[in-house]
């Protein structure tokens, strides 16, 4: 990843404080940022993340008697820079829910049942052509407690590290064709639609391959004008 610090696009980012989403407002500075330029230590000093965590596989849907519960996925995932060139070796860290759409978390709450063959968690790193893959099963929707009726849509949690300090994205990959899509405060916090449109993933037609898995094809594009928009 490059070491580029580029001014914030407003059009494209979420707005910082989401209406009916409590949490933004304590989240975000209430004040106007102050500017600092970074060191010459974080935009060039290297970090070697994937020398310092332990990777996990690429397969977390389980097999045979403790396979996962739910529709099983399988997600091929590139991560391409600004001018569409492959980002080698990035450490992508992967979280969703279960098919019931339920976390292995202490804050999730017992709307949904978990299931004992589903962690729920990756971290792969990118192949030289930027490319990873994951088998998982697809997640289910939650409701939002006290949100007065917000439910999230399917979606999976990506964090990406570059390899020096100030190259990371937060971001969700969410599914095409969702009702809830429409209504999400967090994906319908970016302004513009195109921007919107460049976080949902592409259903490739049943081929029976791989694995006789759903197969979503989806791109991560950091920085630039194309840039895959950060979801917290
Ligand atoms: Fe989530």
């Amino acid at each position: 990843m490059s070491t580029l610090i580029t001014k914030r696009d407003e059009r494209t980012q979420p707005v910082r404080v989401v209406a009916g989403y409590a949490q933004t407002q304590v989240r975000n500075p209430r004040e106007p940022l102050v500017s600092r330029p970074p060191t010459l230590s974080e935009l060039t000093g290297p970090m070697d993340v994937a020398g310092r965590v332990r990777l996990l596989g690429g397969d977390i849907a389980g097999h045979g008697e403790r396979q996962a519960i739910g529709q099983l996925m399988h997600l091929k995932l590139r991560v391409v820079d600004e001018d569409g060139a492959p980002v080698a070796g990035a450490v992508v860290e992967i979280w969703q829910a279960n098919a019931a759409g339920r976390y292995i978390h202490p804050n999730d709450d017992d709307h949904a049942p978990p299931d004992p063959n589903f962690y729920g968690a990756a971290r792969l790193l990118t192949d030289a052509s930027g490319a990873f893959e994951l088998r998982t099963v697809k997640p289910g929707a939650y409701p939002v407690p006290d949100s007065g009726g917000w439910w999230r849509p399917p979606h999976i949690h990506f964090s990406l590290f570059g390899k020096v300090w100030l190259s990371r994205l937060v971001t969700q990959m969410y599914f095409p064709g969702e009702p809830l899509n429409e209504q999400d405060r967090i994906l319908n916090a970016v302004p513009d639609a195109a921007a919107r449109e460049r976080l949902v993933a592409r259903f490739a037609p049943p081929t029976g391959e791989p694995r006789n898995a759903l197969v979503f094809e989806h791109r991560i594009v950091l920085r630039g004008r194309a840039a895959t928009p950060a979801q917290h």
